[in-house]
């Protein structure tokens, strides 16, 4: 390829023979037939000369992938052959030439920052190189995302020789796996923030990792603003005797890894603290130093169209087989925003894959998004055969979390999905996840995978303008998305949302509507003090809304009902997908189940046939009876499996969880109208409904099962923002219920 010029990265016959099969048996696809995706390369590919200044360098090895999950989770005798084999690829990761730097910085400061490029062996290796460094008691280490929890812990688990969840385990989100003897944690930065409810200091950590903080969760800010104050308590000589004395015995480490090479900011972040906590101690120099791991890094060839494109994923789908048909063996990583777009593409891409000329490699597709189940990622890590071309299509997890051997080609739509806080449309305390255009940083750490093992080419399904436009970099998700969980975690941690010395302030009508919401919930007072039904809500992983519900139905008598469906809309997946090609078939098959009130009932039903399912159907029993309904059998066995979680937490909090108002529905309705009082709406005289705590005018979702959708009031999930703004997940209430809360009322009053 020359550089600058523009050229269709496959051959005109060749791209013809293949989009001539793209497009005749997608109905979707049918008729507009397009031309080739025409491509032009950047003058700007990356490359192995990225160098960052003023930092300590480590110097890189060689390094060659092996091995699968699959193996990992089978073979943890530490005789076995693939166990050594392991050890031998742990020595040649990069950052293993620096272990003794790493070591000698970890324990002469309180606080080290490490950037290292992704792959270059930061996440899996340093919790090891510490564990066999003498740091005796647990080791934290925080990721953003649960897939990344799971798979890493699963792979360090094997590196160790060690079953997954005893000397190395993971804690997520409904679902845990750890031991007695378990001294390495992989877990969410939210997991971490919760056990900070418990134990506000972590005592029982000698070191905690916060990885992939360049990502800026909220719950990594949160983690980054408490391990300052656990600094200062736990490690300070500034602080009280009493907190002195625990100190000396039981000091914290704290490591921040990053894969961006913005890392001052966290350095002065620290530094700072450094300040205000002054040291006497000669040994501990006052600023966080910052180390860098070089990766190995190939240089990428960087396409982008030459027009925008409307519909990434035809355009992905296209490109794809452009690749396959054209180019090189090596596998295809493609980028997409989230789980529906990659289920939505893999089918589509099956379908032609059966289809493809003789002679051309078969097609292996495989995803990796965030609530994954655990035994389907092992599918991502399996080497690919000789004869075939593995397709991985992902979110932004594979941008630095997770590393995929095997990739040479990246395919970027540009897009991903990202949290946000709608307060003023909204009105209410939760997140609406939207999909949004990624920034310059993360399109280069997408390019950067197809380069890990040879020169690699990405293709960025949108202009390079549309690059150039792109945003520097992520804004925290402080700035962006609801605080109201965060808000309840902290009061019972005992912090406050204003006093958190946060590397960037909230936004301050985030702050206004978090309180707000609290406020309805009765989870804090009129002087913003954490009240007793405030902790008993902060109890559940939930959002306090949901948690409101399942406590208020112990009053009402259904908690049996408000548990299942509670776990129904934590679910990850929607109970019903939309599948636009067979709607028909979906609705009618999912009519049965309807229930005149609304949605909540009808889930509830749906919910209730498949227990009696489960009663006596095996696993393929069950997913038969799913696909035979169009109901995602992934969403209820999600919603299973928290159900079972919850119903422990009842237990530990003395509550009777088998409460049951069998078909009446007011009582259950009731209870969810206490957790959902800023998603109620009055009908209007024209037919819409206007939001009782917000300025929005809305209407029913079209997929709504409400049968009389002229009702008084309603109670709904989640809007949903088109040419219009949907309530969907919407059920009928009377106004006498809403009359029962009165600041609700107070509220509509003023
Ligand atoms: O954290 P960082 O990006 O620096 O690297 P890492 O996650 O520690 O991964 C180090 C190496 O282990 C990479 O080369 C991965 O390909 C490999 N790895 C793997 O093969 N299978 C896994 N399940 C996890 C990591
Ligand atoms: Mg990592």
């Amino acid at each position: 390829e020359i550089p600058g010029i523009s050229q269709p990265p496959l051959s005109a016959s060749r791209f013809q023979q293949c989009r001539d099969l793209v497009l005749s048996s997608s109905p979707s696809h049918q008729t507009k037939r397009r031309p080739a995706i025409v491509m032009m390369e950047s003058d700007h590919p990356v490359d192995s000369k990225r160098t960052i200044h003023g930092h300590k360098r480590l110097k890189s090895g060689k390094h060659k992938p092996i091995g699968t999950q699959d193996e990992v989770f089978s073979i943890c005798n530490r005789d076995g052959k693939f166990f050594q084999q392991l050890q031998e690829q742990r020595k040649q990761l990069p950052i293993a030439q620096g272990r003794e730097s790493l070591m000698r910085s970890i324990s002469l400061n309180d606080v080290t920052i490490i950037l290292g490029e992704t792959g270059s062996g930061k996440t899996t290796q340093l919790p090891q190189y510490l564990l066999e460094g003498g740091y005796h008691r647990q080791i934290a280490v925080t990721q953003p995302r649960r897939v990344a929890a799971t798979s890493l812990a699963a792979r360090v688990s094997a590196e160790q020789g060690q079953p997954l969840g005893t000397l190395v385990g993971y804690s997520v989100r409904f679902d845990e796996c750890v031991g007695p003897s378990t001294r390495v944690k992989y877990l969410t930065d939210g997991m971490l923030v919760r056990e900070m409810m418990n134990d506000p200091l972590l005592m029982c950590y000698d070191v905690v990792i916060v990885d992939e903080a360049h990502e800026r969760t909220l719950r990594t800010d949160i983690v980054l603003a408490s391990l300052k104050r656990i600094l200062a308590l736990r490690n300070g000589s500034g602080s009280d005797s009493n907190a002195k004395g625990k100190a000396k015995a039981t000091p914290l480490k704290v490591v921040i890894m990053s894969a961006t090479l913005d890392a001052e900011k966290f350095s002065k972040f620290f530094e700072s603290m450094f300040s205000w906590f002054p040291t006497n101690d000669d040994l501990t120099p006052n600023s966080a130093p910052v180390l860098y791991v070089k990766g190995r890094q190939h240089p990428v060839s960087i396409f982008h169209t030459s027009t925008s494109q409307n519909d990434y994923l035809d355009a992905a789908l296209r490109t794809f087989f452009q690749i396959h048909v054209d180019r090189p063996p090596g596998d295809v990583l493609i980028f997409l925003p989230g789980q529906d777009d990659i289920e939505n593409l893999e089918s589509s891409l099956r379908v032609f894959a059966h289809q493809l000329p003789q002679g051309v490699p078969n097609v292996i597709t495989c995803s990796l998004y965030a609530s994954l189940p655990n035994t389907e990622q092992t599918k991502v890590f399996r080497p690919t055969p000789p004869d075939a071309r593995k397709c991985i299509l992902a979110t932004n997890i594979a941008e630095t979390s997770i590393t995929i051997p095997g990739v040479r080609y990246v395919i970027d739509s540009g897009k991903q999905k990202e949290k946000r806080h709608l307060a003023r449309i909204a009105g209410s305390g939760f997140d609406t996840l939207l999909t949004t255009d990624i920034t310059k940083s993360s399109a280069m750490q997408r390019a950067g995978r197809a380069g890990r093992e040879d020169h690699g080419y990405c293709f960025r399904l949108y202009t390079e303008d549309a690059f150039k436009a792109m945003a520097p970099s992520v804004e925290p998700e402080v700035q962006r998305s609801s605080l109201t969980s965060a808000f309840l975690q902290l009061k019972v941690i005992g912090h406050d949302l204003d006093a958190m010395p946060f590397m960037d302030r909230p936004d301050p009508e985030s702050v206004g509507s978090a309180l707000r919401t609290l406020w309805l919930l009765d989870a804090i007072d009129d002087s913003r003090c954490l009240t007793d039904f405030g902790r008993s809500l902060a109890k559940f992983p939930l959002v306090p809304q949901y948690a409101a519900t399942l406590l208020a139905s112990v009053k009402h008598s259904c908690t049996a009902e408000a548990m299942s469906l509670v776990a129904l809309l934590s679910s990850s997946s929607p109970l019903f997908p939309d599948s636009s090609s067979h709607r028909d078939v979906a609705n009618e098959s999912r009519m049965k189940f309807r229930h005149p009130s609304g949605d909540h009932w009808t889930m509830l039903n749906v919910f209730r046939a498949y227990d009696e399912v489960c009663a006596s159907e095996g696993k393929s029993g069950r997913k038969d009876w799913c696909k035979r309904n169009c109901i995602s059998h992934r969403a209820l066995r999600e919603a299973r499996n928290i159900r079972t979680q919850l119903r422990g937490i009842c237990e530990r909090m003395g509550m009777d969880w088998s409460l049951s108002c069998g078909n009446e529905e007011s009582p259950l309705l009731r209870s969810l109208l206490r957790g959902l009082l800023q998603h109620v709406a009055l009908l209007q005289p024209d037919g819409t409904y206007k939001q009782v705590m917000g300025p929005s005018v809305v209407k029913i979702h079209p997929s709504s099962f409400l049968m009389d959708k002229r009702s008084p009031a309603i109670v709904y999930n989640e809007l949903v923002y088109t040419t219009n703004i949907y309530a969907r997940g919407v059920s009928a209430v009377y106004k006498s219920f809403i009359a029962e809360f009165p600041k609700l009322t107070g509220v509509r009053l003023s």
